[in-house]
């Protein structure tokens, strides 16, 4: 089977929704791949596996690891992977020697930075050096001590900035955006506006494809539970439940039982 590449997502603008989530291990990664197009190892993967307060304190040796580990899972979609905070914003030289890390440690077959016009020069510099860039506008999670929380974005006159973020990036050749936790009406003006696909976290129904953090989605990450998030399944509660019958089992001598022992009972 062959795998999905950066211009089969691009030529799915505008057409059937692209379907997208987040992997940082080989066995979610086998799941993803099974059903979605994109596969992203997110720097959501601090918080989500590493207990971080946010995804500032990710490290690209972090990154290299997950990346590795998701690879090996995947055979049909297009394997995405974030630069981390402090990586790549100081200047494109500096972006594209972590960015081909990345890549060439890896195989994944393109990154993902935050920010909009102020990022452009260095997403046309990567990409033309052979580095396909996915773009993340609104709602920036590495920015947030600047946006002092996780709001809401791109309400009242931030709308127009976060509109021509997008022509930005769309213009210095990236091939997709996401657009994170924005008013469904500015995801649908951006949608239309652009060339690229946007692909929603919390951005409503009128974009080109959709995201979420797999953790989230599955109940895995219990104690994180935006409005953006559906739930497909409640896999901590479950988790606990099957952990506290194991406790239990052990303390009362029912498990292991004679189906788990080897050769005569003592
Ligand atoms: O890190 C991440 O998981 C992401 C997605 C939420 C888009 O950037
Ligand atoms: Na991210």
């Amino acid at each position: 089977q062959k795998s999905l590449t950066v211009s089969d997502i691009q030529g799915r603008k505008g057409g059937v929704p692209l379907v997208c989530l987040t992997a940082y291990t080989t066995p979610t990664a086998r799941l993803v791949d099974q059903h979605c197009d994109v596969t992203l190892v997110g720097d959501s993967l601090g918080m989500v596996l590493h207990g971080l307060p946010s995804t500032l304190g990710v490290t690209l040796e972090m990154m290299v690891l997950h990346g590795q580990s998701v690879m090996r899972g995947l055979s049909r979609s297009l394997c995405v992977i974030d630069l981390p905070f402090g990586t790549y914003e100081e200047s494109p030289a500096q972006a594209f020697r972590n960015a081909s890390r990345l890549l060439a440690e890896t195989g994944a077959a393109a990154v993902k930075l935050e920010g909009g016009v102020h990022m452009a020069e260095t997403i046309a510099f990567l990409v033309a050096r052979g580095i396909p860039v996915m773009s993340h506008l609104g709602l920036t999670p590495q920015s947030v001590n600047v946006l002092s929380g996780y709001k809401v974005q791109g309400k009242g006159p931030d709308a127009q900035r976060i509109l021509t973020d997008a022509q930005a990036v769309s213009d210095a050749g990236a091939f997709a955006v996401v657009l994170e936790k924005i008013p469904q009406a500015l995801a649908h003006e951006i949608t239309q506006a652009i060339a690229i696909p946007t692909i929603g976290i919390g951005a409503g129904p009128a974009c080109d494809g959709q995201i979420l953090v797999v953790d989230d989605m599955l109940g895995a990450f219990a104690d994180f539970r935006p409005k953006f998030v559906k739930r497909y399944a409640e896999l901590s509660k479950q988790a606990s439940q099957a952990i506290e019958q194991y406790a239990a089992e052990v303390r009362a001598g029912e498990f292991p039982a004679q189906v788990h022992s080897f050769g005569q009972p003592a």
